[in-house]
């Protein structure tokens, strides 16, 4: 059944229902739909264009279809054309003529602008969650790993030593960040185009501010055009979507190299593990490979959406309707993504001896010997050259700064005395480190204590 048959005197074709429509993917905001539909007889009725009589019945009818869509008893069926017209046409059915006034001072242009607004804004809310429960669980790691010493790096060559709890902080940091970029994509869209009809307003006296607060939006937008031509925030989120995805991307790299056997500074529980069938020594982190993998999908979306929106003439173009199936889908996706690495990471087991061991070698003590002959009065630029030529000696004896006689140290400087072994001892070079932000144990446990807060 069409809303529009009255033009028309031929039947639609079918290839074209098949391609037109988007109720396959659109019946997902039905709870949306209904709820913005319940906002706008509400204020019809108050502004006296529908009787309190057809209002009342019209929510009643909504109401049903909500239920029984939910238990399965209304199914979506392939006859109608997107989630609008399935809910009139089926509020008609069941109400009758009072139905058909459900529609008055609406298009379809400002309900799918409001419903995906709506959808959009419930799913930020789902998504802050799922952020927050990943810091959870970083915070408790972090809380847990002061003293666990491991390597830091730079261009995945060791640098210097830093901790677990430090390294575990740089990603509580980054996904901070998606919050907070979540939290201003919400604030920015939470306006309501309702009201604004096809594209310029309605000859009806609708009260926006009415529907606008019945919806919890903030204000009314300003201009009908735009409020229908208008997928800013759908960029946003599949913006903010794709910096979450390369976050956990990183990380998910991170453990992968963590897990491999040249490293073998966490082990993956089993439950979040997989084997291979034909080499059976294997556990793979394929979780991991498959949350690092799924960035893909989300970034194409973003690209998807910003080259579908290019050139488009205002105002409703239906090319706006492939803002859906790809902003389901990177929801979906990063949603997914986020659930199974916060349970990935809250089962994971790290080797904290196999991680201090690897702190101890590659010299990630060097710059604290330099920086110890700076203290003892050398100018850095000597200083970084003298420990350079004590590195090139350890290698050639295969050991480390640590395992070098005093009289080395001192035939590379006088000014090395006996204490240079415990200025250079991980422990120490950790320690020392206390700039806010950095590793010490003493920055950390302020940090720790904003990032409590930060939770509350
Ligand atoms: N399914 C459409 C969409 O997703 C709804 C709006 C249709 N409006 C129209 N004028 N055909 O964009």
């Amino acid at each position: 059944m069409k809303l529009w048959g009255g033009r028309f005197t031929k039947e639609e074709n079918q290839l074209v229902h098949n391609f037109n429509e988007s109720l396959s993917f659109d019946h997902r905001f039905y709870r949306q739909d209904i709820e913005g539909s319940i906002a706008h007889v509400t204020m019809l009725a108050r502004q006296g264009i529908v009787t309190l009589e057809d209002k009342d019945a019209i929510i009643a009818g909504l109401r049903g279809i909500l239920a029984d869509v939910e238990s399965g008893k209304l199914e979506f069926t392939a006859e109608h054309e997107d989630i609008h017209s399935f809910v009139e046409a089926n509020l008609i059915q069941r109400i009758g003529e009072a139905g058909k006034r459900l529609h008055t001072g609406r298009s379809r242009n400002d309900q799918v602008a409001l419903d995906m607004k709506l959808y959009c804004r419930d799913e930020i809310d789902e998504l802050d969650k799922l952020v927050k429960g990943l810091l959870g669980e970083l915070l408790k790691i972090m809380k847990e790993n002061l003293d666990t010493y491991m390597p830091g790096f730079t261009h995945l060559q060791k640098a210097q030593p830093i901790t677990l709890a430090h390294h575990m902080g740089a990603y509580f940091e980054m996904f901070s960040r998606d919050r907070g970029r979540l939290k201003d994509i919400r604030k920015r869209m939470n306006t309501c185009p309702l009201g604004s009809g096809a594209l310029a307003g309605t000859t009806y006296p609708l009260d926006r501010d009415c529907t606008t607060g019945l919806l919890g939006f903030d204000t009314p937008t300003l201009n009908s055009m735009d409020s229908v031509a208008d997928r800013d925030y759908v960029i946003e989120l599949l913006s903010a979507l794709s910096t979450i995805a390369m976050h956990l991307s990183r990380f998910s790299e991170e453990i992968i190299l963590w897990n491999s056997n040249e490293y073998q500074f966490v082990e993956l529980d089993d439950s979040y593990s997989t084997g291979s069938s034909i080499m059976p020594q294997k556990k793979n982190p394929d979780i991991a490979e498959l949350v690092r993998g799924k960035t893909g999908r989300v970034y194409g979306a973003l690209v998807a959406i910003l080259t579908t929106m290019k050139g488009l003439p205002l105002a409703y173009n239906k090319d706006m309707q492939e803002d859906k199936e790809l902003t389901f889908d990177a929801i979906d996706t990063v949603k997914g993504c986020l659930a199974l690495f916060t349970g990935m990471l809250s089962t994971i087991t790290f080797k904290k001896d196999v991680m201090e061991t690897s702190a101890k070698k590659g010299f990630t003590n060097a710059t604290d010997a330099a920086d110890y002959l700076v203290g003892h009065g050398v100018p850095f630029r000597d200083a970084h050259g003298i420990v350079g030529q004590l590195v090139l000696l350890c290698l050639d004896k295969g050991i480390g700064l640590d395992e070098l006689s005093l009289e080395e140290f001192r035939q590379a400087s006088p000014a090395f005395e006996k204490d240079i072994y415990d200025a250079i001892s991980m422990e120490t070079c950790v320690k020392r480190r206390i700039t806010l932000g950095a590793p010490g144990q003493e920055a950390m446990r302020q940090v720790i204590l904003a990032y409590e807060k930060l939770l509350d």
